[in-house]
């Protein structure tokens, strides 16, 4: 196992009727800005449950946060910041709230740029960042319980990410309740990011760190077991509620300590993002069994692993199990619904391998993966693979 340093400060409140923690979590005297989305939380009961909560705080709000957090709405709110003397921040929402808050919190106390924090990309040290919370509305990218984010400027085409310790929520609110009113495509969604989310924590190469592989794979195991039930119609509190904590435990730091770690797919998904508007979750299905056939052979014996403990699969031959392994995660995205190329989300897709690989150049990324070692013209053939 390597060597790691772990802290998680983030408090969190799970199960039902927990929204109304909020009324004692955050002390009355903090002036709030409540940040949301697009409008959901005003039509699925949030927003009052939240407001009830609050009745005797003061709260300021900002709304309109969109999907992939754009940053120049995110200005708009961080001058409402300044404006109203705001020293507490609550995202009400899904991983774009939450992370554009985290942005908003970090750069309310930076002096440059507010764009340098993504770009250099500065990091945000402990008591350095505006105090913030969330309340979770969509299960899906574990930013309730980190403190990484991902922003993306719609002028430029990019979607750039940083973070750093000092911007760990205070705390979060997660009521498996919410996932009653999201819809299908982002419940296959939600799904689909927590999935790879552990696979960029585990498929890389062994490194003797037996519990962390064997929380990974009950994790990726738990997700196959309710996503069934998550995608009918009626909706389950059990597997709501594994589907909750699946997601925060797939990225709040824990399986990925002590062993190498890839986010090779997350660095060409969020091009794809960029460049297209694909949701997050299914540039991922796309890039990942491209990423993994390329690099086969540097990650064959964990791929071989999952195909026996996670697909119950045998046999002695390791490279054919870890090609089979790949095949029943590729169907495992099906059976989500979701497609695994990128013509079948776009017919412009020409061209994007390219871009991939200059924009990995412009921002010297020269070694991405576990080893460090993949180029932009590995990432080039990966995307060119998925096509
Ligand atoms: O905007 P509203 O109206 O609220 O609707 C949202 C949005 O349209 C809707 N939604 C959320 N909760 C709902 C709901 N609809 C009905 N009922 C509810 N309870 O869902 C839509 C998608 O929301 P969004 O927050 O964009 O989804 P997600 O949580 O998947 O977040 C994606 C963003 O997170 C970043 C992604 O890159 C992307 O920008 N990521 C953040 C990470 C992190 N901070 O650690 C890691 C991830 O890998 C990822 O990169
Ligand atoms: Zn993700």
């Amino acid at each position: 196992m390597l060597n790691f340093e772990f802290k998680n400060p983030t408090k969190i409140h799970f199960g039902k009727d927990t929204i109304s923690k909020l009324t004692t979590e955050i002390p009355q005297d903090k002036r709030i800005l409540l940040l949301y989305g697009g409008g959901s939380i005003k039509s699925n009961g949030i927003y009052e449950k939240v407001l009830d909560a609050l009745s005797g705080h003061q709260v300021v709000e900002f709304g309109g946060i969109p999907a992939n957090p754009e940053y120049s709405i995110l200005l708009q709110a961080l001058d409402l910041i300044k404006e109203e003397n705001i020293d507490f921040l609550l995202a009400v929402g899904g991983g774009s709230v939450i992370d554009g808050t985290k942005f908003l919190a970090a750069a309310a106390n930076y002096d440059g740029e507010p764009w340098e924090i993504l770009t250099k990309p500065v990091r945000t040290f402990e008591g350095q960042a505006l105090a913030f919370a969330s309340v979770l509305t969509l299960p899906a990218t574990g930013s309730e319980m980190n403190s990484g984010y991902v922003i993306s400027r719609r002028e430029t085409q990019e979607k750039l990410s940083s973070g750093g310790p000092g911007l760990f929520p205070v705390f979060s609110i997660l009521d498996p309740e919410v996932v009653r009113s999201i819809p299908q495509r982002q419940i296959a969604n939600g799904i689909a990011d927590a999935y790879t989310h552990v696979l960029e924590q585990y498929m890389t190469y062994p490194a003797g760190a037996l519990l962390q592989d064997r929380i990974s794979e009950g994790i990726l195991l738990t997700l196959q077991e309710i996503a069934p039930s998550l995608l009918s119609k009626e909706f389950d509190y059990t597997a709501a509620s594994n589907f909750m904590w699946s997601c925060t435990m797939a990225l709040n730091g824990l399986i990925g300590k002590g062993v190498p770690t890839d986010w090779a797919v997350h660095g060409m998904g969020h091009e794809l993002t960029a460049q297209f508007g694909i949701d997050h979750a299914r540039t991922l299905a796309i890039v990942a069994p491209s990423h993994y056939r390329y690099n086969l052979q540097t990650k064959k014996d964990k791929l071989a692993q999952y195909a026996k403990r996670v697909w119950d699969l045998s046999g002695d031959d390791t490279e054919a199990l870890a090609l089979q392994g790949i095949e029943k995660m590729e169907s495992f995205f099906h059976s989500l619904g979701i497609d695994t190329r990128l013509s079948e989300y776009t017919k412009d897709f020409e061209g994007a391998a390219e871009k991939v690989k200059s924009a990995f150049e412009a921002r010297g990324w020269k070694g991405q993966g576990e080893y460090r070692k993949l180029t932009p013209e590995d990432a080039q053939k990966i995307v060119a693979m998925s096509y």
